[in-house]
């Protein structure tokens, strides 16, 4: 941390004394106070709810800029990563923080590939669920299940463990979201292949039968790699938080990953894909795109509850951009698979029309982000809607590792335990 030439004063209006707290630079980006002397020196706490100005931590792993739409992973645009660079590349980078060179990436793709089968006994772990469960109900179970699985590697203060630990997680998350998805399916599991990509391997297990030779379609193996490059790590969001504060207690990291998957299930996170699907396919089934404007309506009137599921975000106030790398993506998948007529993707960009002219959301910052369009793309691959948010928790996993692997790195790493504003009731007795 570098320390800056200014300083902050908070002086409290009871007449009490003026206190000074340092100030913090980054390399880019908001300077920090430090207020953690500001209880000691005046019994008060900071208030925050939503983390509306507060840095929980110091992160070298991802940058974003909300008002340009910048996102960068230890440096390098997401643009460039997302075009020149596949997702294990993009892997090494968040965990090791540089791009592997050619002998680096060879061994590390070599470690991943040979971690990718399940112990078999999760295979009966995971066939006491109902088939009907929500893939992200049974990917919360086998992930914190995985802790039980592989003790060998959960002593956190062992580099070794965490490391086997990273890859472990890294190559098993493909391996389990598609067992999840055989499974709802009455489909036998398909066992991971080592001569497939990273991606590659995870359709196969996902859309292969025993019955017959599965042929990887190269369009759909890259436009799924870009969705993994896109979702790998974004600053400190509602589930990577968790995995930090889950994390900080010294728990193992299997049992942390599986917090970040369970916060990652709610709509207003990574379930915003699969909501933005469900409200795209409603509208279609309720007039398309005529009715587009009628439902623009129902969004801007507060009292319906209604959401354009897919558009804001907390941070990105100019543009997501990787919401225009996924509308790119989009066009590709849809013309390769002859689906240029697509009746969601013309709906999305009429949605995405109106509202980027509509003052409501233009005076409030409100642009598509990146599950506006990641939906359509899944869904021409061939991806069931309940399914997306546990490929969204397989392409996080390794920003989650990195994250709570740095925290544990950190030599100010505590225990993470906010504090509050009580307003309940004032100390009474039982009166009985
Ligand atoms: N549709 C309609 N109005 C919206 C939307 C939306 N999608 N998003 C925000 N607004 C409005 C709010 O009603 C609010 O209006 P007001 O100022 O008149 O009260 C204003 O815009 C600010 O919104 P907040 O909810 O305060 O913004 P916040 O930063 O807390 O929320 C969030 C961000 C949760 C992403 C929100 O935009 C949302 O719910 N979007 C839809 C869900 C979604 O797509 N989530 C994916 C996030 S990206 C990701 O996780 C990969």
């Amino acid at each position: 941390m570098q320390l800056s030439d200014k300083k902050a004063k908070l002086s409290v209006s009871d007449g009490g004394p003026e206190i000074e707290f340092p100030i913090y630079k980054g390399s880019v980006g908001p300077d920090v106070i430090d207020i953690r002397k500001l209880y000691g020196g005046t019994g008060m706490f900071t208030y925050d709810p939503g983390f509306l100005s507060t840095a929980s931590c110091e992160s070298s792993i991802t940058y974003i800029d909300g008002d340009k739409g910048e996102l960068l992973y230890r440096g390098y645009p997401i643009e460039q990563l997302a075009v020149k660079c596949d997702f294990l590349d993009v892997c090494y980078l968040i965990l090791n923080g540089d791009l592997p060179d050619a002998a680096q990436k060879l061994d590390f793709d070599q470690q991943v590939t040979r971690h990718t089968m399940v112990n078999e006994q999760l295979h009966f772990f995971l066939r006491g669920f109902r088939r009907d469960a929500h893939p992200m109900a049974v990917l919360t179970g086998l992930v914190g299940a995985l802790s039980a699985f592989y003790h060998d590697s959960t002593d956190i203060s062992n580099p070794y463990h965490r490391h086997v630990s990273a890859i472990r997680l890294i190559a098993k998350m493909p391996t389990l979201v598609a067992m999840a998805y055989k499974y709802s399916q009455g489909q036998p599991f398909i066992y991971p292949q080592n001569n497939l990509s990273y991606t590659g391997n995870f359709v196969r297990m996902m859309f292969a039968t025993p019955c017959e030779e599965y042929k990887l379609n190269p369009v759909v193996e890259k436009a799924l790699d870009r969705i993994f490059i896109l979702h790998a790590d974004h600053e400190q969001n509602a589930s990577t938080s968790t995995v930090r504060l889950c994390g900080s207690s010294g728990t193992n990291p299997f049992a942390a990953i599986a917090a970040g998957v369970a916060c990652l299930w709610g709509p207003a996170h990574g379930g915003a894909n699969e909501a933005c699907l469900q409200m795209l396919e409603e509208l279609q089934a309720n007039g398309g795109v005529a009715k587009v404007g009628e439902f623009m309506e129902q969004v801007k009137d507060k009292n319906s509850g209604v959401r354009l599921m897919g558009f804001g975000h907390r941070v990105y106030k100019n543009y997501d951009p990787r919401a225009k790398l996924m509308q790119e993506t989009c066009k590709e998948v849809l013309s390769s698979l002859g689906l240029e007529n697509d009746p969601l993707f013309k709906l999305a960009m009429e949605l995405e029309r109106i509202a980027l002219e509509d003052p409501y959301f233009v005076e409030r910052k409100l642009y598509p982000n990146v599950d506006f369009y990641s939906g359509i793309v899944q869904r021409a691959i061939g991806i069931p809607t309940s399914l997306f948010t546990a490929i969204f928790a397989l392409a996080r996993t390794v920003g989650w590792i990195a994250q709570w692997n740095e925290m544990l790195s950190d030599p100010d790493y505590k225990i993470g335990r906010p504090r509050q504003l009580y307003s309940g009731s004032v100390s009474r007795d039982v009166k009985r």
